[in-house]
C-alpha cells in the first residue's frame, strides 16, 4: 500500500516536472489560509540583513511573490494597489540558477515561473549574502510619473516585508543596488530601472 502511494507521489511530481517546460518553474497556487495574523506580523517587521545558506522553498517563493504584488481577484487587480490601477512593478526572483519573471496571470492560470536569464545576478543586487533576491521594477511605460511609480514600488516592497515575517523568513528593502546597469543588461530592461531590491531567507 505504501509502495503504491510512494508510487502515485512519483508519478505526480515527475507529471508536474514534465509540465513546466525549459526555462520554466512550477510555481504552486500560494496559500491563502492560515499562517500568522496580520497584527502578529506587523508587531514582529524589521529588517534582516543576515540569512541562513538555505534555500526557499518553492511554496515560501510563491507564497512571498503572490503577497507582493499578486492577483487577488477575478478582476485581474493585485494584491499591492497602483496608481490609476496601472498594474506596473515587475518582480524578478534571483535565484542561484538565474533570474525569474513573475507574472502574475501566469502564476494564477499556468502555475509558472519563466526564467529570463541562466546567471545568478545575486551579486549586483545587494552586499548581503541571501538566498534569493527579489527586484522590483517599475514598467515606466505603464506609469511614466515618478512618484507614482516609487508609491507603487513601495506597497509591493511593505507587501513582502510581511509576507516574509508571515512565511517565518526575513527581507530588507534595499535602494543601495551594487549594480543596476548589470541588471538591466542581464533582466533586459531596456529603459526600465530597478528601484529596490530585496534579499529574501532565513533569519541567521
Ligand atoms: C526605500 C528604502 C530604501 C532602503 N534602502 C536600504 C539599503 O540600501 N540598505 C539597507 O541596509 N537598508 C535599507 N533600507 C532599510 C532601512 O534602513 C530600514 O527600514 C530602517 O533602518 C528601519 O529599520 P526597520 O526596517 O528594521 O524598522 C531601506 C528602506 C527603505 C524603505
Amino acid at each position: 500500500m505504501i509502495r503504491k502511494i510512494a508510487g502515485s507521489i512519483l508519478a505526480a511530481s515527475a507529471l508536474l516536472a514534465a509540465s513546466a517546460g525549459v526555462g520554466e518553474k512550477v510555481l504552486p497556487p500560494p496559500q491563502k489560509s492560515g499562517g500568522m495574523s496580520l497584527t502578529e506580523a506587523l508587531s514582529r517587521r524589521c529588517s534582516v540583513r543576515k540569512f541562513q545558506k538555505k534555500e526557499l522553498t518553492i511554496q515560501q517563493l510563491a507564497d512571498v511573490l503572490w503577497s507582493a504584488n499578486g492577483i487577488n481577484r477575478a478582476n485581474g487587480k493585485r494584491t499591492a494597489p497602483s496608481a490609476m490601477d496601472r498594474r506596473d512593478v515587475m518582480i524578478f526572483a534571483a535565484l542561484p540558477d538565474g533570474v525569474w519573471f513573475y507574472d502574475p496571470e501566469k502564476h494564477i492560470k499556468d502555475n509558472k515561473l519563466v526564467k529570463v536569464s541562466d546567471s545568478d545576478v545575486r551579486k549586483y543586487c545587494g552586499k548581503f549574502e541571501a538566498p534569493c533576491y527579489l527586484i522590483l521594477v517599475p514598467d515606466r511605460s505603464r506609469q511614466p510619473r515618478e512618484v507614482f511609480a516609487a508609491v507603487d514600488t513601495g506597497y509591493v516592497s511593505q507587501n513582502i516585508y510581511l509576507a516574509a515575517q508571515a512565511n517565518g523568513l526575513g527581507t530588507c528593502a534595499m535602494g543601495s543596488i551594487v549594480d543596476k546597469g548589470k541588471l538591466i543588461k542581464e533582466l533586459k530592461l531596456g529603459k526600465n530601472v530597478p528601484f529596490l531590491v530585496h534579499p529574501v531567507g532565513i533569519p541567521r
